[in-house]
């Protein structure tokens, strides 16, 4: 989602900025802009352009546009549509205050009757525009930078991150953070403010997270930090590990094509790193021995495929730990009723870190004084600062929108948290602890091995033939519902073929009706013997319709191998990891039939990698 980057310094912005921007590409946008103040005349000059950052930078090329402070930005549209009015920067009314930013400013609407009542000239239609309007009102009005700061938090609603530049301080840029995140990296005479670090990873590793509902005053040299109350801040620095290094797709055609293929080794580095951590994990976590073994249930909260991970653990969790475990979406939790628990423990789980629903979700368990983890794959990242204690996964910078070796780490990390804590209250040996973790990496193997032994059969001949079908089912039963599940969204996302995904066993409460030629069945099995008979009862049903069948089976699943017109043949592995056992196969099947369908892959229409609006 959108991008922001800034900078004031001895060095020229311009390179700086344009660099940071394409560092958060990947994040998704739809168009771009760059401003900086003139050294010589002190004037505000700007560019913005519709599409790729390569627009931009074609507009700049040639142009002498530059100075010591700027600000650029990446805009995924959510008000006003795609256009180079509605790019920021947004200006106020004399072209004098320009404003970057990200989020959603709620009550844009009301302010801006407001402001035209009193003859602002409005020129997009965004809410950022409204943000500058407001800056310039307030910047009129009052005697202080402080006074005019503190008047324009309390009169926006909403979550919002954004960085404004004026005329007539060329030497000072203003970041105000609510919600959304925003940082700040500290260089020798220079300072660059981003919602992301990446974005000057490299430049310095030096940088302060603005804390939520604070501002910050930048120069070259200095940073004045202050709270909503205009309360003075002493900022807390922190040294970043993350570099900047873009190893491109690495002879792969897309970048989800790489990532599905990095999965065996995040998942092994993830498993390495957790269980060199081991020893005083609870006291890492913010959490003691007693509470862990006191605990009486979980909830999880995450969205998209992290709450489809959240969901299959829900099986690790209750299965090893005995734990009732509620897995919540995000988006739904933040507005119902909270009830506390005692003996409860939230986890919360999320890819980037920075979405903003699930950190919103987060802030509320807080709020409740109530016991927090954060499951993420950026160490640096908001979820990981603000909860309570982090596990961190280690799949290695995700590009692709679609979310694939984000899903298997996350996975990797909750079986072997579950089972931490089964060992922690008793439930299991350290033995059996030790074969989870070699049951993991038997996992990985059958991830990869699985998508060569069947890749020239889903290139050539599979994966054509389903991009034929307009629309999908997906059933799976148990553990392997939520995996359905993923597939599904993995499918549509990408393909963007109609994928509806159901709990085998409801088939014939409904959606069998739906059944025809023209939707294939695709039907996830399951190692619980149980289960598996019940899911065999389901494929005679979908064949009895005269529909087509494909299954994902594990070895020795014969019956249902036969039943289906086109079978997926899996090596055994520990149940509760079925799942992540047929994750590669699965993501590597919905990837060609994308690629037949010629979709952009990697950047899926309206998709943005990080979701930093509600
Ligand atoms: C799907 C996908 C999304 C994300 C969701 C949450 O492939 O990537 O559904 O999983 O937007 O994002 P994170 O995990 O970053 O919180």
């Amino acid at each position: 989602m959108c991008g922001v980057v800034g900078y004031v310094g001895k060095g020229y912005c311009r390179n700086y900025i344009l660099e940071g921007l394409g560092r958060l590409e990947y994040r998704g946008y739809d168009s771009s802009g760059f401003a900086c103040i003139d050294p010589q005349t002190k004037r505000l000059a700007y560019h913005r352009a519709e599409g790729q950052l390569i627009n931009l930078i074609h507009k700049l090329e040639g142009l002498p546009i530059d100075g010591h402070i700027g600000i650029g930005h990446t805009r995924w549209a959510t008000h006003g549509g795609i256009s180079e009015k509605n790019a920021h920067p947004q200006f106020d009314c004399t072209e004098s205050i320009a404003v970057v930013h990200n989020g959603i400013i709620e009550n844009h609407h009301h302010l801006k009757t407001e402001l035209l009542a009193k003859n602002h000239i409005f020129l997009s239609d965004t809410d950022t525009e409204v943000v500058a309007h407001v800056c310039e009102q307030f910047f009129k009005e009052s005697s202080s930078i402080n006074e005019a700061i503190l008047s324009i938090t309390q009169k926006l609603s909403g979550a919002y991150a954004f960085v404004a530049m004026f005329q007539n301080q060329s030497d000072q840029l203003i970041a105000v953070r609510k919600g959304s995140p925003l940082c700040i990296g500290i260089g020798k005479e220079q300072m660059f403010v981003a919602s992301d670090p990446l974005a000057f990873a490299g430049f310095t590793d030096t940088v302060l997270f603005l804390p939520d509902e604070s501002y910050a005053l930048v120069n070259e040299s200095n940073i004045q930090l202050f709270d909503f109350k205009g309360k003075k801040i002493e900022p807390t620095l922190t040294t970043l590990d993350i570099q900047w290094s873009n190893d491109g797709k690495n002879g792969f055609k897309h970048y989800m094509l790489k990532e599905i293929y990095e999965q065996k080794s995040g998942i092994q580095a993830t498993l390495s790193h957790l269980r060199s951590n081991e020893k005083d994990i609870w006291g890492q976590l913010g959490l003691t021995n007693e509470y862990v073994q006191n605990l009486k249930v979980l909830s999880i909260v995450a969205a998209g495929t992290s709450w489809h991970a959240g969901r299959i653990a829900q099986f690790f969790f209750e299965k090893l730990c005995l734990l009732p475990t509620h897995v919540m979406l995000a988006s739904e939790f933040r507005y119902m009723p909270y009830f506390a628990q005692q003996n409860n423990l939230s986890i919360f789980i999320s890819q980037s870190g920075e979405t903003v629903d699930t950190l919103e979700c987060l802030y509320l368990t807080k709020s409740m004084k109530a016991p927090s983890l954060a499951l993420t794959n950026v160490a640096t990242s908001a979820l990981a600062r603000e909860a309570g204690g982090a596990l961190i996964t280690h799949a290695g910078r995700e590009i692709a929108v679609a979310s694939t070796k984000a899903f298997s780490t996350q996975l990797t990390a909750l079986f072997w948290f579950a089972h931490k804590m089964a060992l922690e209250k008793r439930l299991i040996s350290y033995r059996q602890m030790e074969h989870a973790c070699d049951d993991l990496l038997i996992a990985a193997e059958v991830l990869e091995n699985s998508i060569e032994k069947y890749f020239t059969k889903i290139s050539k001949e599979l994966a054509p033939f389903y991009a034929q079908f307009k629309r999908f089912i997906f059933l799976g039963r148990n553990i392997s519902y939520p995996f359905a599940m993923e597939a599904a969204l993995k499918l549509k996302e990408i393909s963007y073929i109609f994928s509806q995904c159901y709990p085998a066993g409801e088939l014939k409460h409904g959606p069998i009706a739906l059944l025809d030629k023209e939707t294939p069945v695709i039907l996830f099995s399951n190692l619980d013997e149980q289960i598996y008979q019940k899911v065999l009862s389901n494929a005679q049903e979908v064949k009895a319709r005269g529909a087509h069948l494909l299954t994902f089976v594990f070895e020795g699943q014969e019956e249902l191998a036969s039943l289906a017109d086109h079978t997926f043949i899996i090596p055994r592995v520990n149940p509760l990891l079925g799942p992540l056992a047929m994750t590669g196969l699965m993501q590597f099947f919905v990837y060609e039939i994308a690629d037949v369908l010629g979709c952009p892959i990697d950047k899926p229409r309206n998709l943005a990698k990080s979701v930093t609006v509600e």
